[in-house]
C-alpha cells in the first residue's frame, strides 16, 4: 500500500472513515467489526473517528469504542495504525449536530476520547469545526495545551477556512499537521485549503470524498467523467474519484467512510491506480451538476 505522511506518522494512502457505522442507518456491531477489520487487513494504518460519530443522547464516543474493540480484537501490529479523532462537535440525539470549542470543554473531551481508544496518548486530535462563539484561537490554544501535556500526539483541524489553518499554525507553534475538509467531484470548494496544505506540507483528509454516506454510491450517474474513466478501466467510479483526489497533491490522504467489508475493500485500491494526465484533466474540468 502507497504511504503518505502525517506529521511525524506515515500513513496508507487511503484512510477508513468511521462515522457510517455509528450514526443514523449504523449496521450491527458484528459487521462494523467486519469492515474495520477488512480494512486493516488490506492495509489501512489511518482510521478517523470522533466523539461525535454516535446516534443517541447517551452513546458519546460510540465509534471510538467501537474501533478500540475492533483494534483488539484484530491480530495485526497496531502501533502501525493511527486513529485520529475529533472534539468540539455535540449531538444531542434529536438528529442535530451542535459545536462547543470552549478550551475547557476541548480538553474534558479528549481526555474522555483517550479513555475510549485506549493508549499513553491520542495519535491524532482534530478540532472538529469551529464555534462561532469561541476565538478560534482560544479552541485551537486548547490542543497546544494537550500537546504540551502529551494528552494528544499531533494536532489537526477541521472545516477550516485558509485564515484559519494560518492562524492554528501560529498558535500551535507550527505543530498542525493535517486538515480535514469537505473535498468530493461534488463538492471541490476546499481546493484553496488544499492547495495551502500542499504548500506549508500539511496534510490534507478530504472528508466525505465520495460525497457523503447517501450520495456515495450513485456517484457514477452524477458525474459522467467519472463513470467514462471507470468504465475504461473496468473499475468503479468511487476508485476513480479517489485516484483522483490522490493525484491532486502527495498531502492528500482520502478517508472514505464504510459499514461493509466490500466498499473499503474497493476503495483501498484506488492507490493502484494511475490515472493519465488527460483523464485527470477531463475530471478536474468535469462541470458540477
Ligand atoms: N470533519 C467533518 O466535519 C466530517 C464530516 C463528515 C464526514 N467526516 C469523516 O469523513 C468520512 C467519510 O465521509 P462520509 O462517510 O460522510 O462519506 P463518503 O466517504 O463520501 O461516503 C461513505 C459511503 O460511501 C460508500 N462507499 C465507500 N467506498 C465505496 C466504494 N468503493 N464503492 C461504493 N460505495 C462506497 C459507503 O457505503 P457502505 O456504507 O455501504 O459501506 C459509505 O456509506 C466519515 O466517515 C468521517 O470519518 C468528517
Amino acid at each position: 500500500m502507497q504511504q503518505r505522511i502525517i506529521g511525524s506518522r506515515k500513513v496508507s494512502a487511503i484512510g477508513l472513515g468511521g462515522m457510517p457505522m455509528s450514526i443514523e442507518g449504523r449496521p450491527d456491531q458484528d459487521r462494523s467489526v467486519r469492515t474495520i477489520h477488512a480494512a486493516l487487513d488490506a492495509g489501512v494504518t489511518l482510521i478517523d473517528t470522533a466523539d461525535a460519530y454516535h446516534r443517541d443522547a447517551g452513546e458519546v464516543g460510540h465509534n471510538e469504542s467501537l474501533i478500540a474493540q475492533a483494534l483488539s480484537s484484530w491480530s495485526g501490529d497496531r502501533s502501525e495504525v493511527l486513529v485520529a479523532t475529533k472534539g468540539g462537535h455535540l449531538r444531542p440525539g434529536d438528529g442535530s449536530w451542535t459545536v462547543n470549542g470552549r478550551p475547557e470543554y476541548l480538553k474534558e473531551a479528549a481526555k474522555a476520547s483517550l479513555q475510549r481508544l485506549g493508549g499513553d496518548a491520542i495519535g491524532l486530535y482534530q478540532f472538529h469545526r469551529p464555534d462561532p462563539d469561541v476565538p478560534y484561537a482560544e479552541s485551537v490554544g486548547a490542543l497546544a495545551d494537550l500537546l504540551d501535556e502529551g494528552v494528544i500526539e499531533m494536532a489537526g483541524i477541521s472545516n477550516a477556512n485558509p485564515d484559519q489553518i494560518r492562524e492554528a499554525q501560529q498558535v500551535l507553534g507550527g505543530r498542525l499537521v493535517s486538515v480535514q475538509n469537505q473535498f468530493s467531484p461534488a463538492f471541490r470548494n476546499s481546493r484553496p485549503e488544499l492547495d495551502l496544505c500542499a504548500e506549508l506540507g500539511i496534510a490534507f483528509l478530504p472528508w466525505s470524498p465520495l460525497g457523503g454516506i447517501s450520495k456515495a454510491g450513485d456517484l457514477g450517474s452524477r458525474h459522467d467523467a467519472f463513470a467514462q474513466v471507470a468504465q475504461a478501466h473496468d473499475l468503479s467510479p468511487q476508485r476513480v474519484a479517489l485516484a483522483w483526489e490522490l493525484a491532486l497533491a502527495p498531502i492528500v490522504v482520502p478517508i472514505p467512510g464504510a459499514s461493509r467489508p466490500e466498499s473499503i475493500q474497493d476503495s483501498v485500491r484506488a492507490e493502484e491506480l494511475e490515472l493519465t494526465a488527460d483523464e485527470l484533466e477531463r475530471l478536474s474540468a468535469e462541470a458540477l451538476d
